[in-house]
């Protein structure tokens, strides 16, 4: 960590550009802007460029980090991307890439889209069809809630296109959990008189288990009413949209999901109604 203060104070660059860039968003100085295109071509460039060492469309490879969603990044902005791609980064494994000005802001562009949540990102497809998706085929209404309407074992999506990147919205979709998020661990609980119940456990601790059956309904028990409990390896989400739904049909339902974002004056709007 030391060593990367230093590197970067060196630079000039970390001091010059700390002080703006904590009291504003930054502004984007990107000369190719976010456009689909410059995107599509940053894209293109990067997967020819920069696969010797980082993955494919920004995943880890075997001498660079991943490049997209689902971390934190050491270097953010725009500028500072761009530095690191014209200028290598020093004291690392990270070469000068050699590329043209124009080149560069491509892939900096493509690499800020992989970052950003999935509302900003550009997604084609269907959103209608996505709906119908959602609703129908899909069955995510079931046990996920859009605008209070839908199931609740599952979190509501109202606003995920605000909080998740499209990488991380696709990943819940396609591929199993490696850990189960707190408050939706399926659980089943043989009770004192033999009945068994299965759910989502949504507080646990020594003493007592609530649990949300499959009814929606919550139930509480105390340790001393349960005979076993037994919490379950395999999350309630199915990962197994990648091949339930055809390729078309999974980027129409992408595209209606990302676009779930609540605004925020719409978010503060609804917290003081439920203060009330
Ligand atoms: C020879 C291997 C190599 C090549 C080629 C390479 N990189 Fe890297 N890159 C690295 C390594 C190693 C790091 C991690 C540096 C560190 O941790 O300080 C890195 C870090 C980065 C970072 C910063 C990541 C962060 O977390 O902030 C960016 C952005 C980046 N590379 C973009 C690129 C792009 C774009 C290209 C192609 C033009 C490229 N790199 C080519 C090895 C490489
Ligand atoms: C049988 C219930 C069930 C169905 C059907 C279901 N989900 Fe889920 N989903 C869950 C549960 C439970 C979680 C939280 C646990 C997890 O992430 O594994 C979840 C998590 C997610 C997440 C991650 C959200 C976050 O903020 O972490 C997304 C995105 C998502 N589901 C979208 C969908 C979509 C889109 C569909 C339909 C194609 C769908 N789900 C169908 C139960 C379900």
């Amino acid at each position: 960590m030391l060593f990367q203060v230093l590197r970067w104070t060196a630079a000039g660059l970390l001091l010059a550009s700390a002080s703006t860039a904590q009291q504003q968003p930054e502004q984007s100085v990107n000369p190719v802007g976010r456009s689909e295109e410059a995107i599509a071509e940053g894209h293109e460039l990067y997967n020819r460029t920069c696969t010797v060492c980082h993955g494919l469309n920004g995943a880890a490879g075997d001498r660079g980090p991943a490049l997209g969603g689902g971390r934190s990044y050491v270097i953010r902005s725009d500028n500072s991307i761009f530095d690191a791609i014209q200028n290598g980064i020093s004291g690392a494994a990270m070469p000068a890439s050699g590329l043209r000005p124009m080149e560069i802001w491509k892939i900096v562009a493509y690499i800020r889209s992989l970052r950003a949540t999935a509302s900003d990102a550009f997604v084609p497809g269907d959103i209608a069809r996505g709906e119908r998706i959602f609703r129908e085929k899909g069955r995510c209404g079931s046990c996920h809630m859009i605008g209070g309407h839908g199931g609740v074992a599952g979190p509501d999506l109202s606003n995920v296109g605000g909080e998740r990147t499209l990488a991380s919205i696709r990943d819940s979709l396609t591929k199993p959990r490696l850990q189960i998020p707190r408050g939706y661990q399926p659980v089943e609980v043989v009770a004192i008189d033999g009945r068994k119940i299965a759910g989502i456990a949504k507080n646990n601790d020594n003493f007592s288990l609530q649990l949300l059956d499959s009814q929606d309904r919550l139930q509480l028990f105390t340790s001393d009413e349960l005979r076993e409990i037994t919490y379950k390896r395999e999350s309630l989400m199915p990962s197994d949209y990648g091949t339930v739904l055809v390729p078309a049909e999974l980027q129409d339902l992408l595209a209606f999901v990302s676009r779930q974002v609540v605004h925020k004056a719409e978010r503060r709007r609804r917290t003081q109604e439920d203060d009330q």
